[in-house]
């Protein structure tokens, strides 16, 4: 079974599912409901050419004041419906100056600094081990089919190092340039945790990131969110189109 998460605005991919059936979150059984996850979207099941889906459309963030336990509940979830193989997605600034908004990148490594992870506190050993390895959290042989799958459709994907900020405020141009010094290419708010959780539990992870906008402090004018949906909103239907490649071919796997 492969898992997809879909970040907002990023909902197309879920609408074309064949034997498409829609459970919203606040319908699942222990979905922290006493917090608003509940209304931040749906759980869809379908096929792709066969092959199982399940998608979670809506995630949450730690800036909406949720802990980064409650934030991976919906990827455990994923866990116990028979996920081994996950792909996340999401909105992402670019930090390296070579890309584009509108560009689509595979994530091939991370860096935390959202100052949380998911697995702190008494670890769960019928989940995972307490020291889970990150040396390859986005599987190589997964970013090899995603490469293969982008090419055949004409897609171009590149790739690049996430860096997780906790948000909700963008970065100021000094953090853009300090995080480029350390090595990241893109930045967001999200995705690391889901990581975090999906290694812990022995899945796999592909993350592909859509840049909606060039980080703070490259171009000479702000950063309006605005700018950041109208772009995701250009780039879902081509990022629709990778998944329904890349599906099957995990599938296969
Ligand atoms: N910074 C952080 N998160 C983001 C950005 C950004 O520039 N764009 C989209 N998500």
């Amino acid at each position: 079974m492969i898992g997809v998460v879909l970040g907002s605005g990023l909902g197309a991919f879920a609408d074309a599912l064949e034997d498409r059936a829609e459970t919203p979150y606040a319908q699942i059984p222990g979905w922290p409901a006493s917090t608003a996850i509940g209304h931040a979207g749906k759980l869809v099941t379908g096929r792709i050419e066969g092959t199982p889906v399940v998608v979670l459309a809506g995630r949450a963030h730690l800036y909406e004041g949720y802990t980064a336990g409650q934030v991976v509940f919906g990827i455990r979830e994923l866990a116990r419906r028979g996920v081994r193989s996950v792909i996340l997605t999401n909105a992402a600034g670019a930090v390296n100056l070579s890309y584009r908004p509108g560009d689509l990148v595979l994530i091939s490594d991370h860096i935390n600094l959202l100052g949380a992870n998911p697995l702190c506190g008494p670890n769960d050993d019928s989940l995972g081990p307490r020291f889970p390895d990150m040396s390859e959290a986005y599987a190589a042989d997964l970013r090899a089919l995603a490469k293969a799958a982008a090419r055949e459709q004409g897609i171009e994907l590149k790739e690049g190092v996430y860096a997780a900020m906790p948000g909700p405020s963008y970065e100021t141009p000094a953090e853009i340039r300090f995080l480029r010094i350390i090595g990241a290419d893109l930045v967001g708010m999200s995705t690391v945790p889901e990581t975090i959780a999906a290694n812990h539990l022995g899945m796999k992870v592909l993350a592909i990131s859509c840049v909606t906008n060039m980080a703070a402090g490259i171009l000479p004018r702000k950063l309006d969110h605005r700018e950041v949906l109208e772009t995701g909103e250009r780039i879902r239907d081509t990022l629709a189109l990778l998944l329904k490649s890349i599906v099957p071919r995990f599938g296969r796997l």
